[in-house]
């Protein structure tokens, strides 16, 4: 009968054979899709691939050490990773529109990219994690707002290259379960989806440094706290957004003014609809109470009890 482990087989030779001795490229976001189409294809391929890792510096806490430890160290992928935090930060000055914060990102992530690809010399393939319900192209916004980034569109003509998509016919259980197959570690396989923008699309305002550290903390601890409670598999996202926002308060003897804080959390199979999540009170408490201890910066917790729609999961 039909299994993930011959379906594994299968995708490998077929890879092998289409590529040969020819150089695959491939860029690697951390998420789910691109990492196990990484992963399948260096099984194929070994040293003739090439991941580039774009750090937009948008990330979460200890993610890009992650991506490097894992890719690099226990799969011993071939891995450039390139820290651009300052040059998306500096591109980021000063700008507060949504929709103009992710153009630049977009734009700003296929040049890195172009640039370290041009410096690796003659490439064939460029690994894609497409899937199956991209394939057959769905047609919704959202669907297409995922793939504004994450595909490595925009390339210039002369950097054409044919695609290797070995995820194409599988659905996203189906990816985490082949994951699971080639012995991938388990927060990369139930990883939350995470938009390709990052942190930059919870950070109203202008995006700045010290915000992006308050934001990072303070996602640690939601995230922590969730899966303390036994729910990160049950709830489709959860984190924290960092509204432009500061309200008054008081600790100890003295008045603060500091950041609100949003917690974010919801039900949802595609993304497309999503129910905001029912956490137990005491959940929630834990929450609160730690993200007023544990970020400085923070004074205020509001959980958001909006579905999509009509929000949307992100608030950017
Ligand atoms: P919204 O906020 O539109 O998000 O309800 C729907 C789903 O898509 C994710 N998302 C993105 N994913 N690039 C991505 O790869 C993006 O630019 C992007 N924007 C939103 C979001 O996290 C949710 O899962």
């Amino acid at each position: 009968s039909w299994s993930m482990g011959s379906f594994l087989d299968e995708a490998v030779k077929e890879v092998k054979q289409r590529v040969g001795n020819r150089q695959v490229l491939c860029a690697l976001s951390g998420g789910v899709d691109s990492s196990v189409a990484a992963v399948l294809v260096h099984r194929a391929v070994g040293d003739n691939l090439t991941c580039v890792f774009v750090d937009h510096g948008l990330l979460r806490k200890n993610e890009a050490e992650q991506v490097v430890k894992t890719f690099r160290d226990q799969f011993n992928i071939k891995l450039v990773h390139v820290d651009a935090s300052e040059r998306f930060l500096g591109k980021l000055q000063g700008v507060t529109d949504p929709e103009q914060k992710r153009k630049i990102i977009g734009t700003e992530f296929i040049r890195v990219f172009e640039e370290e690809a041009r410096k690796l010399g003659e490439i064939d393939f460029l690994v894609q994690g497409t899937l199956y319900p991209d394939v057959v192209e769905s047609g919704t916004a959202t669907a297409e707002v995922i793939k504004s980034h994450h595909n490595v569109g925009g390339l210039p003509e002369d950097m054409k290259f044919d695609l290797v998509e070995p995820l194409r016919w599988l659905f996203k259980d189906e990816v985490r379960r082949l994951g699971e197959e080639l012995g991938m570690p388990e927060e990369i396989v139930w990883r939350q989806p995470f938009p390709g923008p990052g942190l930059a699309v919870r950070i109203l305002g202008e995006i700045t440094k010290p915000k992006l550290a308050i934001l990072r903390e303070a996602d640690f601890v939601v995230t922590d706290e969730i899966k303390n409670a036994g729910l990160n598999r049950e709830i489709w996202q959860y984190f924290a957004v960092l509204p432009d926002m500061r309200s008054v308060g008081v600790m100890g003897d003295g008045r603060t003014y500091a950041y609100a804080i949003v917690v974010r959390a919801v039900y949802s199979h595609d993304g497309m609809t999503a129910d905001w999540a029912k956490i137990p009170h005491d959940v929630l408490g834990n929450i609160s109470t730690r993200l007023v201890n544990e970020v400085a910066e923070i004074n205020r917790v509001v959980y958001d009890i909006t579905s999509k729609p009509p929000g949307t999961i992100e608030w950017e």
